[in-house]
């Protein structure tokens, strides 16, 4: 086994970047990570998307947090001091409402939020501390995904994580239990995780929530062709491959592909790679899971986690659970 040691953070992402292109653009079918979409271009595109008019996911579960917050709040604390951790916390927006609620019950908070970007956590601290009275911003710079460590709680505060966003849907089943497993080897008994699921529904409102009339999901996926060629040199003429989006319903899993419109030749210069690409052939970069009814509880009893309540919209469209370690 070879073992090599990074310098910089930087260094360490243009290695996994490098990885990822190799092995994902050379196996059949192609495909990439979806966390190659998250530069900042793709960032801010991802801002954009959150506030679409077909991209129901994040209103919705906003709408949730907004209307139940006290209710989740107090059952996470169930009488004792609470802190609340957030993984994949990025702009932290969505998650005001569960400060203001902790805030309210108890006067004060400690916010952990955890993310691979030090710089968006850097932002929602700043924006949190300066608005929000009571609330302790002490941030993780980490990939959850790899390891997730927190501080240790004082004796007799409990901990709340927040998993918000449905970024659950984005693992394939195996890595998103394996993802709860290692939040709940992070808590203490009579913690609880907080988790952020879209259902399944009708496709033609999923195959809108990721194909809009505005194109800035389209812009999206292709922008992980334009961090190729900024970042390993490559060349891809990113309009010459089309925005994919297909509901596989076996699958229970929107899928987001860039197909090739031409026969093409792609080179990578920094991994000394060329790509024949056929017209029709296609690059697999996400997958977004939606659950049926059921599903999560029993991801989150899986996990070692025992669900205490669940919150839903009207139309049953997309569920925040609250789960308990058992
Ligand atoms: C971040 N994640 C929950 C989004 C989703 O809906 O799966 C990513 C996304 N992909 C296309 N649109 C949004």
């Amino acid at each position: 086994m070879t073992t090599t040691i990074f310098s910089t953070a930087e260094e360490r992402i243009a290695d996994q970047v490098a990885r990822a292109a190799q092995e994902g653009l050379s196996a059949r079918p192609r495909h990439l990570p979806p966390w190659l979409f998250y530069d900042e271009a793709g960032s801010r595109l991802f801002e954009q998307i959150t506030r679409l008019p077909e991209y129901y996911l994040t209103r919705t579960e906003r709408a949730i947090l907004n209307a139940h917050a006290g209710q989740i709040i107090a059952l996470a604390a169930a009488g004792q001091p609470l802190r609340i951790a957030e993984i994949g916390a990025g702009s932290a927006d969505k998650t005001r409402p569960l400060l203001a609620a902790a805030v309210h019950l108890q006067g004060a908070v400690i916010y952990e939020p955890v993310d691979v970007s030090a710089s968006a956590i850097a932002v929602a601290q700043q924006r949190i501390e300066e608005e929000m009275a009571g609330v302790t911003v002490a941030p993780h710079t980490e990939d959850y995904t790899a390891r997730l460590e927190l501080d240790p709680a004082l004796p007799g505060e409990r901990r709340l994580v927040l998993y918000i966003g449905s970024s659950i849907g984005n693992f394939e089943p195996d890595d998103a239990a394996r993802l709860l497993a290692k939040v709940r080897a992070a808590l203490a008994p009579g913690d609880t995780l907080l988790l952020g699921v879209d259902m399944v529904k009708e496709a033609s409102a999923l195959l809108a929530a990721y194909d809009d009339a505005a194109g800035v999901t389209a812009a999206f996926n292709r922008n992980i062709l334009v961090r190729l060629n900024r970042e390993l040199g490559a060349d891809f003429r990113p309009q010459s491959f089309a925005h994919r989006a297909l509901w596989n319903q076996a699958a229970s899993r929107i899928e987001m592909h860039l197909e090739s419109l031409d026969p093409q030749t792609v080179h990578l210069r920094a991994l000394d790679q060329r790509l024949e690409f056929t017209a029709g052939e296609r690059i697999h970069t996400e997958n977004s899971y939606k659950y049926r009814p059921g599903q999560a509880e029993a991801l989150l009893a899986h996990a070692g986690f025992c669900t205490v309540a669940a919150w839903t919209d009207s139309a049953a469209t997309f569920t925040v659970l609250l789960g308990r370690t058992a």
